[in-house]
């Protein structure tokens, strides 16, 4: 790893402690785990203005211009029965979420399983890595415009710049971003989890509605969703039959009236 352009330290308790900031990197989710052999890395960010190689979900790339986005990773030790992916893509996303509540003044919501929608568009993408640690990626357009985002065919990305109608400082959201990371992990320590639950289902906007639940192995169910956790999720069929599923097996959950259906 080449030397950070700066180190910043917080006063936080798990999360961003210590940030390492590059003008450039690869991908900040490729760094933050080359430092995953060293248990005392356990909190550390990386922040970057831009990425070479930045990954998406489903191996998919994710770019941004330079200095338009927060580019962010934090790399963490969570004991075995933390490492529940829609727990840790919870955490990660209702932190961004509350930085984009703080800062447009509007509710944004959640689409499963990783990403968070304002205005119905999409504002950030969050990729957990699982390996010898936990690194929780994240993506947050900040300044880019909608010519900006159409010019690369995102017609449904969004910026945070563009809905408070003024340029933002990325840096200033990305400090904002890591105290949410830190206040949720330290919840979620302690144990707090239905809290985060409840959180959860009111941005995902899907309990007791009719969804299309589409798994990994291509099968899809339709039914009422009862229950959503971060251990399973209950439906109930239309001819009233339960189905329970683990959310890792659900790659898109989505009401039936948004598809049309
Ligand atoms: C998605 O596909 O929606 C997830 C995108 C995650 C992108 C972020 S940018 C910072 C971090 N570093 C990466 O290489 N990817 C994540």
């Amino acid at each position: 790893m080449s030397l950070p352009d700066d180190l910043w330290e917080l006063p936080h308790c798990h999360v961003g402690h210590q940030v390492l900031v590059f003008r450039s990197v690869t991908s900040t989710n490729e760094v933050a785990a080359s430092l995953a052999d060293d248990l005392a890395h356990a909190g550390v960010a990386i922040l970057a203005e831009s990425q070479s190689a930045g990954r998406g979900q489903y191996g998919r790339s994710w770019f941004a211009p330079p200095g338009s986005s927060v580019l962010l990773s934090v790399l963490m030790f969570p004991p075995p029965e933390l490492r529940r992916p829609a727990l840790l893509t919870a955490w990660a996303t209702l932190a961004v979420a509350q930085t984009v509540q703080t800062i447009c003044h509007e509710v944004p919501s959640l689409k499963w399983p990783n990403d968070v929608l304002l205005r119905g568009k999409k504002v950030s993408g969050v990729l957990i890595e699982q390996g010898r640690g936990v690194v929780a990626g994240i993506g947050l357009n900040v300044n880019q415009t909608s010519e900006e985002f159409a010019k690369v065919q995102l017609p449904c990305a969004i910026s945070l710049g563009s809905v408070v109608g003024q340029p933002l400082d990325v840096f200033a959201t990305a400090r904002l971003l890591l105290g949410y990371l830190d206040r949720l992990y330290d919840q979620i320590m302690r144990g707090q989890l239905t809290d985060l639950e409840v959180q959860w289902n009111s941005l995902l906007r899907l309990l007791h509605r009719e969804v299309l639940a589409e798994l990994f192995d291509g099968t899809v169910f339709r039914g009422q969703l009862i229950q959503a956790s971060f251990d399973f999720l209950q439906l109930k069929r239309p001819d009233g039959s339960p189905v329970s599923l683990r959310p890792e097996q659900v790659k898109s959950l989505s009401a039936c009236d948004m598809l049309g259906r």
